[in-house]
């Protein structure tokens, strides 16, 4: 048994009833020391998140001894606030651009004020959004394993608005307004809607590897090998992007490309920090010659 000091980071974070020393097992694991935290505050065990003086976090699930803590070893307390769950964040952010272009597809006379035949480039981007988020709801129920249970209750709004306002409202807005423009020559509409379906197809795929490495209830992590990942570290984003380049062709709106635009430097920097943990986490093991997001370039 050791006993550790109990902190905030700074007094503005103070947690009412929190112990200043707790006596733990060091040859526990982490979630004790959680619920021994939770059980005398009377806060959530998912909203308390605990770091060492290095702001080493430490990792529900993983045994104290890898942490070597001692008599008088201070451990950081910070209560995240509200939670929910990462799948739930997930089921509103997706739900949000079905809704709103069924909304603009079927209500023309109140956004547009007429009625009018939609084109085929609308008819076919109506049902290219709904299979895409369709699709990422259905994998959030049945493939994807996330290791964080849940996400402060704040950032459904935050994550949400680039889905709800960049996909939704914009995207649907500017798409299924009247479209006198000449049509695109059908060789070039059918081998973009052919890129989609590809791009589409291929991220599925590279969820199911993902979702592979990981048995089911834990929140281990492997190195990936195969479909595109031979070739970078996030094919998926790479394969994402793909697909949103391609609604930007098939319907030619400043909206859809800003949407592509924003996603892709999202998907982007996230790729880098993903790439550069790989590195950190499987030193000498994680392939050289692999790439961010954008094989062979970066
Ligand atoms: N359009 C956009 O702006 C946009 C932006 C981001 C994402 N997306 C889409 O949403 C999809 C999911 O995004 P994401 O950011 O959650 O993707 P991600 O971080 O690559 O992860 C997908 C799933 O695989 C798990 N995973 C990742 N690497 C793993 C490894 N080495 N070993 C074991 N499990 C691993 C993740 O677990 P963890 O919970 O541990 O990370 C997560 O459950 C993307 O592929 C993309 O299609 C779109």
């Amino acid at each position: 048994m050791v006993t550790v000091n109990i902190r905030t980071k700074s007094p503005k974070a103070k947690i009412s009833r929190l112990p200043s020393t707790l006596e733990v097992d060091s040859k526990s694991t982490v979630e004790s020391l959680v619920e021994a935290l939770s059980g005398v505050t009377k806060l959530g065990t998912e909203r308390l998140r605990l770091t060492l003086i290095d702001n080493t976090r430490l990792i529900p699930g993983t045994p104290l001894e890898k942490y070597d803590l001692q008599d008088n070893s201070i451990v950081y307390v910070k209560d995240l606030g509200p939670q929910v769950s990462w799948a739930t964040v997930f089921y509103i952010e997706y739900a949000g651009p079905i809704f709103i272009h069924l909304l603009l597809y079927n209500c023309q006379a109140l956004f547009y004020g007429r009625t009018y035949e939609h084109s085929l480039m609308q008819k076919t981007l109506l049902i290219m959004v709904l299979i895409h988020y369709l699709k990422r709801e259905l994998e959030t129920l049945f493939v994807h394993r996330f290791s964080n249970a849940s996400m402060p209750f704040l950032y459904i709004f935050r994550n949400s608005s680039h889905y709800w306002f960049l996909s939704g409202v914009l995207l649907g807005y500017f798409s299924y307004k009247p479209d006198t423009r000449t049509p695109l020559p059908p060789a070039i509409y059918y081998s973009l809607v052919g890129l989609w379906i590809y791009a589409e197809t291929s991220n599925f795929v590279t969820h199911l590897i993902l979702s592979s490495l990981r048995p089911k209830g834990t929140t281990q992590r492997k190195i990936p090998f195969g479909y595109g990942f031979n070739l970078v570290s996030c094919p998926n984003y790479f394969f994402e992007s793909l697909s949103w380049l391609a609604v930007v062709g098939i319907t030619r709106t400043w909206s859809a490309a800003l949407f592509w635009l924003v996603s892709t430097v999202t998907m982007y920097q996230w790729a880098l920090k993903k790439h550069s943990k790989y590195k950190r986490e499987f030193p000498g093991k994680y392939p050289k010659s692999r790439k961010a997001i954008f094989p062979y370039i970066a």
